[in-house]
């Protein structure tokens, strides 16, 4: 019998873990969010509050519903407090060794049947389920940034998941209100090994002052309809995390069009890593 999930276990609440809990916490559900320190949990609540704040003022939340939502999530420095949630998604930073460390540890904590979810980008899922007793039951769940607003979720199966847990993770996307896509388990997925070779495309483009930050974005902007233009968007993921996914596809596919353009290398090596550092292809206040 499938488990009915009414607490989820979210470890590791930066950009992608707080926005997933934000998702969770507004379907109703009970969060229960892992951080490694105070000031972990202390960026997590300022970005919660952040992105609700923007919620409300789009008219996607009223303030009782905005209160209900931060109401629902809590707040931990420790896995052991995950010892009863009914579904755990691990949104950690893209280490196969620390990912592969929290699987071990929560393995041990929580119950069997649990389903563990892994947010990589770029991992993976086949490696960090064997580190588990349950690979069955290890599938990677795929959020887009920023997570509340993005409807995708990509469902990833590996070669052991068990079909029955993909059926209930899709069940599960849908009642977040997302959209699920299913799909092996090769670097990239879909969205992006098909968005980040056009993403590094644009960086090559910069880097050869083939056109300005300015008119490479607009191109794409009101050209093609796109909401932000490539460097733009690289700013948003963040210059590292982009290098990161690059790297692991381009090891996997050895395609020329994912070996990442030297200028992103600079770039996060002088701190440049976009939005979240202040300063990448624009600044910020
Ligand atoms: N909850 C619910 N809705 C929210 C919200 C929240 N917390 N915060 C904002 N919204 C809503 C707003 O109300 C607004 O809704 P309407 O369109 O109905 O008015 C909408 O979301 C857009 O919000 P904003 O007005 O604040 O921002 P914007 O219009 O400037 O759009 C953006 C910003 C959503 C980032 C948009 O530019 C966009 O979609 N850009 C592309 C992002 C993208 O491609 N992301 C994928 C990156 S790749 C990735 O994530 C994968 C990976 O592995 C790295």
């Amino acid at each position: 019998m499938t488990r009915e999930i009414a607490t989820v276990g979210v470890v590791g609440l930066g950009t992608m873990g707080s926005g997933i809990a934000e998702v969770l916490a507004r379907s109703g559900l009970d969060v229960i969010g892992v951080e490694v320190d105070g000031a972990g949990v202390a960026r997590a609540r300022g970005h919660l509050e952040r992105s609700t704040e923007r919620a409300l003022a789009g008219g996607k939340l009223d303030s009782t519903g905005r209160e209900a939502l931060l109401g629902r999530i809590r707040y931990t420095t420790e896995l052991t407090d995950l010892a009863a949630v009914d579904f755990v998604i691990e949104a950690v930073p893209e280490s196969l060794e620390l990912k592969a460390q929290i699987f071990n540890d929560l393995d041990k904590i929580v119950d069997p049947e649990v389903v563990f979810a892994s947010n990589t980008s770029s991992l993976s899922v086949t490696e960090i389920g064997v580190h588990t007793t349950r690979p069955g039951k290890v599938v990677g769940m795929h959020f887009f940034n920023p997570a509340p607003v993005l409807k995708l979720t990509e469902i990833v199966r590996t070669v052991v998941t068990e079909p029955e847990v993909i059926t209930q993770v899709v069940a599960f996307a849908e009642r977040l209100g997302k959209t699920p896509v299913v799909m092996g388990d090769r670097a990239g997925f879909i969205a992006n090994a098909l968005l980040f070779g056009y993403l590094n495309h644009a960086v090559r483009m910069f880097e050869q002052r083939y056109a300005t930050r300015e008119d490479l974005d607009a191109a794409m902007r009101f050209g093609c309809g796109y909401p932000m233009g490539p460097l733009a968007l690289l700013d948003l993921i963040g210059l590292d995390t982009a290098y990161e996914i690059l790297e692991s596809m381009y090891r996997q596919s050895r395609n020329r069009l994912h070996a990442p353009a030297p200028l992103l290398k600079q770039m996060i090596t002088a701190g440049l890593l976009g939005r979240k550092t202040g300063r990448g292809f624009y600044t910020y206040d």
